[in-house]
């Protein structure tokens, strides 16, 4: 199932008295006639007026949907793999009973594939089900495409939607409704972190959990020299080589620098409601390998 009927409107792109070229696919001029709100966030490391990352996002993952899987593999020599085994295993997922759950900015359904998975052989649940949400079409019809050689595909347990994970639509995602929340790899590439994680709270039930793994900051300095070699010389080289794209790749290396350090990024989800453990590894969150990525837990009250 993938439905597009309740997909968010589009803020229409406003010209603004900045000038950026952010890449050679993903380009956007923008004129001397401001009508801007004059709010920037970062793209990157680049400033761009805030109503226009959204669209600057999409440009990225378009051009990377049709090679995203092969390129997570590549780019990060199989470790997203262990990263979201470690994710999911962490929820056990169907441990308690079949859940409902949402995966926002959920892709290809990587996370929903390993849901349904855990569930299934792990507690023999065949009536946990989850929707994935994402703000991109292409990402979608991937998963879509890949769902239909699982025993998934067609049953009640998986559906694909379009929307964006900050402003889900209330009458498709109602309020007090889901066990469980997930957002992979997907919260730093949102313009506003605290309208996501509002949503998040909004469509959780009380006592559900808000989870997300994203990558994180490193601790130590050694092992941060290695990962920053690693991350802006070989990652863009493997998107020129084997996607054509190094543009898209310098973005996801760079949005991953700018994402709010742990303990930042713990606040952010209590400011939203959520209680969490402490402002620790082992509690707010837990670490993977020494910080390159974490998972963020939090509990809705
Ligand atoms: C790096 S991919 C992660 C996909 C998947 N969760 C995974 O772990 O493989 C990030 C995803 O976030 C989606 N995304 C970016 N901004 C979004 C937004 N505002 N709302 C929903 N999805 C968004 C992108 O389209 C993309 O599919």
């Amino acid at each position: 199932m993938f439905s597009r009927a309740l997909r968010c409107p589009r803020r229409a792109s406003k010209p603004s008295r900045f000038s950026v070229s952010v890449c050679s696919n993903h380009t956007r001029s923008f004129t001397e006639n401001s009508q801007s709100s004059g709010r920037t966030t970062s793209f990157g490391f680049k400033t761009v007026p805030e109503d226009e990352k959204e669209s600057l996002v999409k440009g990225v993952f378009d051009s990377v949907a049709s090679k995203y899987d092969l390129m997570n593999d590549a780019t990060s020599l199989g470790v997203h793999r262990l990263w979201k085994d470690t994710f999911v295993d962490s929820l056990k997922p169907g441990r308690k009973g079949p859940l409902r759950c949402i995966d926002v900015a959920g892709g290809t359904g990587d996370i929903a594939l390993r849901i349904l998975d855990y569930a299934r052989e792990k507690y023999a649940d065949r009536e946990t089900s989850v929707e994935v949400v994402d703000i991109n079409a292409q990402m979608l019809s991937e998963g879509v495409r890949r769902f239909k050689k699982t025993m998934y595909h067609y049953t009640p347990q998986i559906s694909f939607h379009e929307g964006n994970a900050q402003e889900l639509s209330p009458s498709q995602f109602k309020d007090d409704t889901y066990d469980l929340y997930t957002i992979a790899f997907g919260i730093r590439n949102c313009t506003s972190i605290p309208a996501v994680l509002k949503e998040a709270y909004r469509v959780l039930k009380p006592g559900a959990t808000f989870a997300c793994l994203e990558f994180s900051k490193v601790n130590n300095p050694l092992l941060s020299l290695v990962y920053d070699q690693y991350s802006f010389s070989v990652i863009p080289l493997l998107g020129t080589i084997l996607a054509g794209d190094r543009d898209s790749y310098q973005y996801l290396v760079e949005s991953i620098r700018k994402f709010p350090s742990q303990p930042e990024f713990a606040q952010m989800i209590r400011d939203a409601g959520f209680t969490t453990g402490g402002d620790h590894d082992g509690g707010a969150w837990a670490d993977l390998w020494g910080g390159i990525a974490s998972i963020h837990t939090g509990v809705k009250v």
